[in-house]
């Protein structure tokens, strides 16, 4: 029998919550998430704020671009209202507010957004926030920033995110999946929820010894395929109703 795979938060428990806000986040773990992946993107002014798009008029209603706006700026919208009036004046919080709110023995997944000029803000915020490095995860789809992290942050780990589908349209086999995680020097994948991961490929990685994460997984059939598969966690929007589907698989959610 498989044992269940962590339950990761995906932005939080963002069908519920208003993602990327300390308020999703919190409830990830009042609904027993094993951990949270949030989005992390450069201030112009060099702070690290989480926020899943360039900019941010979708979550707030506001039209700036984190790359050109500063901290105070950001932290004066309202990220959390379109989601739901019960939400009004959620900010977009600072890694180190996500850092500082992380429960004892929880994960944080860090998707980075940015090229590698994140890494020494990073760090910066890593070092004050002293969350042990075996609760933390980078993630990135830029292999070359996996690369960086792991020449840079060696006591962290880094995994590469792949949806199959790069820019210029590359699909890649697993036979290049393994390459390019070989080269980045991954410590593991953070695959798309795709067919493509299936037993074989499991078996490969597994034998480098890396690990396997996939996202975004709200469905108990796939959550079902993926722990039957072992992998190490699987990332949804409804952590909550996810571990009781998993866990109590003959019961209506
Ligand atoms: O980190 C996994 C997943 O969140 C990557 O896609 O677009 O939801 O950030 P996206
Ligand atoms: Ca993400």
């Amino acid at each position: 029998m498989p044992s269940t795979p962590l339950i990761i938060g995906h932005r939080g428990a963002s069908r519920d919550a208003p993602e990327n806000t300390l308020a999703s986040f919190r409830l990830a773990f009042t609904q027993q998430a094993d951990g949270i992946e949030a989005d992390f993107r450069l201030t112009r002014d060099g702070h690290i704020v989480c926020l899943h798009d360039p900019g941010t008029s979708r979550t707030t209603g506001m039209d700036l671009a984190v790359a050109d706006a500063t901290l105070a700026q950001l932290q004066r919208l309202d990220a959390g209202s379109w989601k739901g009036e019960q939400w009004r004046g959620e900010p977009i919080p600072t890694l180190a507010q996500v850092l500082g709110m992380l429960p004892a023995g929880k994960r944080l997944f860090v998707e980075l957004k940015c090229g590698t000029e994140i890494i020494a803000p990073l760090a910066a915020d890593l070092a004050r926030a002293a969350v042990p490095a075996d609760r933390i995860r980078f993630l990135a789809f830029d292999h070359l920033l996996v690369a960086a992290l792991k020449e840079r942050l060696p006591d962290y780990r880094a995994c590469w995110l792949c949806d199959y589908r790069w820019r210029g349209g590359w699909h890649p086999s697993p036979a290049q999946v393994l390459a390019r995680l070989a080269e980045t020097g991954a410590d593991g994948l953070a695959s798309r929820d795709r067919a493509i991961l299936d037993a074989a490929l499991v078996r490969e990685l597994r034998q480098r010894g890396l690990e396997i994460h996939v996202w975004t997984v709200d469905s108990a059939r796939g959550a079902a395929r993926l722990a039957d598969l072992g992998v190490d966690s699987i990332m949804t929007n409804r952590p909550g109703w996810l571990r009781r589907a998993l866990e109590f698989p003959g019961e209506k959610a």
